[in-house]
């Protein structure tokens, strides 16, 4: 009873500090920022673009920049580790996100690469080039510029501890290894005919190398709000962060 007492009484104050934060930081024209970090298929992608919705902010899928550079690795047909190549890549890319209705696309010097870039294949190659130091220095300048548009959902790895540390709120989306090969595998069941067992191996090393690589490694921050959504819909998991964000 005491300890529900307490725990109800810090959930409140930390409410009560991010509605004044909001407020604040409207009233000043700060761009107010969400992230949501978390592994892959944990539902990152459905909930950050709701959730922009909800709140009529830009919705910004940071993955999709890593994907980018491992399109443009696989058209060279090189390897994440010719280390010379890749940095030639990094410094040339010109990636740029264009909204078409509701949608947004990825563009790789004015083409939509949007078509090529959500396969397996692409994500293994974006998992491996984005443990390169220098891969993630291209891409830092990048997300925050485009934090200092508009307010914004971000969603990534690394969103809360490295790109945006001082983020408004942070949200870490996680969920057990099964929900999240089930998810993944209904989501890739018209474009891909790779057996459960496929993505689950695929989806246990993506975990190991973004969660154990050296720089920004996958992990919540300190100060990050973690929802487990294994046994909760994408509906569930906007209420409780909406419910989080306004008190
Ligand atoms: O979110 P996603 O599955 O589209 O991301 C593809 C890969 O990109 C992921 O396995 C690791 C990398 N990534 C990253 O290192 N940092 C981010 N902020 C986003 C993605």
């Amino acid at each position: 009873m005491e300890i529900n007492f307490v725990e109800t009484l810090y959930a409140t104050s930390l409410r009560f500090m991010y509605l004044t934060i909001m407020i604040i930081t409207m009233k000043s024209n700060k761009k107010f920022l969400i992230t949501i970090d978390g592994p892959a298929g944990a539902g990152k992608t459905t909930v950050s673009k709701m959730l922009a919705r909800k709140l009529g902010y830009n919705y910004i899928d940071t993955g999709a920049l890593y994907r980018g550079i491992a399109y443009e690795v696989f058209k060279k047909n090189i390897t994440a580790e010719d280390e010379k190549n890749l940095k030639k890549i990094c410094e040339n890319i010109n990636l740029e996100f264009k909204n078409v209705g509701e949608e947004q696309y990825l563009f790789s010097d004015n083409k939509d690469i949007e078509p090529f870039i959500r396969t397996e294949e692409i994500s293994m190659l974006a998992s491996a080039v984005s443990a390169k130091p220098f891969v993630r220095k291209a891409l830092l300048k990048l997300q925050r510029d485009l934090g200092s548009k508009k307010c914004a959902v971000f969603e990534g790895r690394d969103m809360g501890t490295v790109v945006f540390p001082n983020a408004d709120i942070k949200f870490f989306l996680e969920a057990s290894v099964e929900e999240r090969v089930a998810r993944r595998y209904k989501q890739l069941a018209n474009t891909s005919e790779q057996s459960l067992e496929d993505i689950k191996n695929q989806i246990i090393k993506r975990d190991r190398n973004d969660s154990q690589r050296k720089l920004a490694p996958l992990k919540p921050a300190e100060d990050a709000i973690i929802i487990d959504s294994t046994k909760m819909s994408a509906e569930e998991v906007i209420e409780f962060m909406i419910s989080f964000i306004f008190g």
